[in-house]
């Protein structure tokens, strides 16, 4: 494990110098929660201003688990419109789908070539497919972190916004690139990690990581009534028993994501404590707030969705964008690798 990068405002008198690279990938994979906004996505917003950041929407990724292909049309064009409602804007970032710039499997087939199977048969993901999709144990599930490290390092970017359930991908990532560095002469930086301040999200079930597979989530776009509906479900402090008794703000998960809406979270938790409100009222207040502070978004996700063409213009330009990054490096690994 390395060191979580703290990225804060640069100093003015590095403003002028060219902008450090971050990149990120995320799947098309429905609808957005709660932990993908503050694990990740604020972070993607925050950064796009400091840094030079290209976004992906990992459609090659998502094929080792969904095999719809309506499905995976509709939801790429839908984390598309995720996005930019949540606050990325093309006119700062590049935006693009990751099969549009079809290098990147070029590079993933030159990486496998110096990745020891043994390193993919470990990743922690890799052995949940093998138990929750024993049925469907693709070659990509394996495969899957040395694809992300192309991702990362066809830009070479050096910063990576992700939450906390990518550390491990990271770190392939970091190993692979060192291998090819130490094989093939110095070519990449090592990319690392960039948390935020919830690096990871619980559910709605107040123990395990929020997740669309585990069904504890909390929909940020979706209607007002769906957030309250998930929020109230929330389960608090489980030995605050009885409404008198004093309540445990540090392990309540409510009490939690009070910090990340309304800038009060200190007097509602002290409130917790002294048993003065009771957890119904805490849920129903950060339901309210959750809702009106993703309100805004919602409507542009409404109005994005509903002009697909210009979503998709704005995809088509991303991938345009990233093309002469991406043939630089091609033609530069080639080169060290023998290829022609
Ligand atoms: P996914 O939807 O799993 O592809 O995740 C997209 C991004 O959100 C990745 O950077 C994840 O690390 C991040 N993320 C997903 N779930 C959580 C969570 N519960 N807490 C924090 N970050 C998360
Ligand atoms: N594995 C990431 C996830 O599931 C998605 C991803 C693909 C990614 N390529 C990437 C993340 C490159 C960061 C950088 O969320």
């Amino acid at each position: 494990m390395t060191a979580d990068v703290a990225v804060s405002a640069r100093p003015a008198e590095v403003a002028s110098a060219p902008r450090p690279r971050i990149f990120s990938g995320i799947q098309p994979s429905g609808v957005p929660h709660l932990g993908n906004d503050l694990g990740a996505i604020r972070n993607y917003v925050r950064l796009q201003t400091e840094y030079e950041a290209i976004y992906c929407i990992v459609d090659y990724h998502a094929l080792t688990s969904t095999h719809s292909p309506d499905a995976l049309r509709q939801r790429t064009r839908e984390m598309a419109a995720t996005l930019m409602a949540l606050g990325l804007d093309p006119e700062r970032c590049t935006l693009f789908v990751q099969s549009h710039r079809p290098e990147v499997t070029e590079l993933a087939w030159l990486f496998t070539t110096v990745t020891p199977v043994s390193w993919l048969e470990r990743t922690p993901t890799y052995k949940e497919k093998r138990q929750n999709q024993p049925e469907d144990l693709n070659h990509g599930l394996l495969a899957y972190p040395v694809l992300q490290a192309a991702d990362i390092v066809l830009y070479k970017a050096s910063l990576v916004p992700v939450g906390k359930d990518q550390a491990a991908h990271l770190e392939l990532s970091r190993e692979i690139v060192r291998r090819f560095n130490a094989m093939y002469g110095e070519t990449f930086p090592e990319p690392q990690p960039v948390y935020t301040e919830a690096p990871v999200v619980l559910g709605t079930d107040g123990v395990r990581k929020m997740s669309k597979s585990l069904g504890n989530t909390i929909e940020i776009l979706a209607e007002p009534e769906t957030i309250r509906r998930q929020v109230m479900s929330m389960v608090t402090d489980t030995k605050r028993i009885l409404r008198t008794d004093p309540g445990r703000p540090e392990v309540c998960n409510v009490c939690q994501l009070h910090r990340f809406f309304g800038g009060d979270y200190e007097s509602i938790w002290e409130g917790e404590r002294t048993a003065r409100t009771g957890c119904v009222d805490t849920k129903k207040l950060l339901a309210e707030r959750i809702a009106a502070h993703y309100a805004p978004a919602r409507e542009r996700y409404l109005e994005l969705i509903a002009a697909p063409d210009r979503v998709d213009r704005i995809l088509a330009e991303g991938a345009e964008r990233a093309r002469p990054l991406a043939a630089a490096t091609i033609a530069e690994v080639r080169q060290r690798m023998g290829i022609r």
